[in-house]
């Protein structure tokens, strides 16, 4: 009798998926839109979307506290479709990349609008979906609908790139560690199986000091042991930031302050803003009343308040204005960016 080559990839699949879902029961994380592993309970799918959206870029740490007051504002998609996009905006405020959170409108009123408010449950029709991209469409098949979609996050290609030590750098390393995982994700239990690899990721097989000792993956891991374990996976070279310059108006009131809401199209598109010029790479001329650095992720902005005594409209000709009072300020959903400013404003007036 001959071994087939495919029935030895099978075996190796089986039992490197057996030792990660192994691990999973005894280890996973509690995490609030997780369904504990053997649990029997059926993921909600609205839930899995939200935190998956909501992760993109951050971490759970950061998300938990969003993710409690969106579920509980919002409990159904039905519910998130027929918010206001402002409310939505404000409640997104300080997660960042804002585009996001107007995706995450549009993606929920889709979802009501052409699928009568169920999630499509295969990776292709949820791909199709506003703002679900390759990583979404995978990890919410996979976690919500049990599909065998291969999921790859930040944590996962830790762990491939480590384990098969590829020393590709990435981006171009992600082709090679979705070839190496696609053959790996079992038939049963996708969702656990992805999410395992992420939590091995954020726990074990972390970027720094790794406890590889306790990993469940040590035995034919290829980089386990060496001094170098760290640099994997292989980091792009990092591109010089430029830095910009910009002004924010602080236009006072009887108690209230004046608050744009920012033109949809470009940074911290939609979100309520304090209003003033555009961001350029000279420094203003004037000299301000306070001023914050805040970085993005294509450059860094030093914004400096100043003062002035009448409504402007800028940035964008589209914005529209009013007076918020000041001792509300927490509830008017302003992008970190604007909150440093104006605590360090407010701080400075006490
Ligand atoms: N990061 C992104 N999605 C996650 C999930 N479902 N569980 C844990 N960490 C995650």
């Amino acid at each position: 009798m001959s071994v087939q080559t495919s029935d030895i990839v099978d075996d190796v699949a089986r039992d490197f998926a057996a030792r990660v879902l192994g691990w999973y029961d005894r280890s996973a994380r509690v995490l609030p839109w997780r369904i504990a592993p053997n649990s029997g309970w059926a993921p909600d799918p609205y839930r899995i979307w939200l935190a998956e959206v909501m992760l993109q870029q951050t971490t759970v740490a950061a998300v938990a506290g969003y993710f409690a007051r969106f579920t509980e504002r919002w409990p159904t998609v039905a519910d998130l479709a027929a918010a206001d996009d402002a409310d939505v905006m404000a409640a997104w405020a300080g997660l960042g990349y804002y585009a996001r959170a107007r995706n995450l409108l549009a993606c929920a009123r889709a979802v009501v609008r052409d699928h009568g408010g169920t999630f499509p449950d295969s990776e292709a029709a949820l791909r199709a979906l506003p703002g679900i991209g390759d990583y979404t469409a995978a990890s919410v098949a996979a976690i919500a609908f049990g599909r065998p979609a291969v999921v790859i996050d930040a944590n996962i290609e830790r762990v491939i790139a480590r384990h098969r030590l590829i020393e590709t750098a990435l981006p171009m390393a992600k082709r090679e560690i979705r070839v190496a995982l696609a053959p790996l994700v079992p038939g049963d239990r996708p969702g656990d199986f992805a999410q395992a690899l992420m939590d091995l990721g954020a726990t074990v097989c972390t970027p720094r000091s790794p406890a590889c000792a306790i990993c469940p993956l040590m035995a034919d891991c290829r980089a386990r042991g060496r001094a170098d374990i760290e640099r994997l996976p292989v980091k792009p070279p990092k591109k010089a930031k430029p830095h910009r310059h910009g002004l924010a108006h602080w236009i006072e009131k009887d108690g209230a302050i004046w608050l744009v809401r920012r033109p949809d199209k470009g940074m911290l598109g939609g979100m309520r803003a304090l209003p003033g010029g555009d961001w350029a790479d000279v420094l203003p001329f004037e000299s301000g009343i306070v001023s914050v650095d805040h970085g993005f992720t294509h450059f860094d902005l030093t914004l400096t308040l100043v003062r002035r005594d009448a409504p402007t409209e800028a940035p964008g000709a589209a914005a529209e204005g009013g007076w918020w009072p000041i001792a509300d300020l927490d509830a008017a959903g302003l992008p970190t960016l604007y909150r440093k400013l104006t605590d360090k404003m407010l701080e400075r007036d006490a």
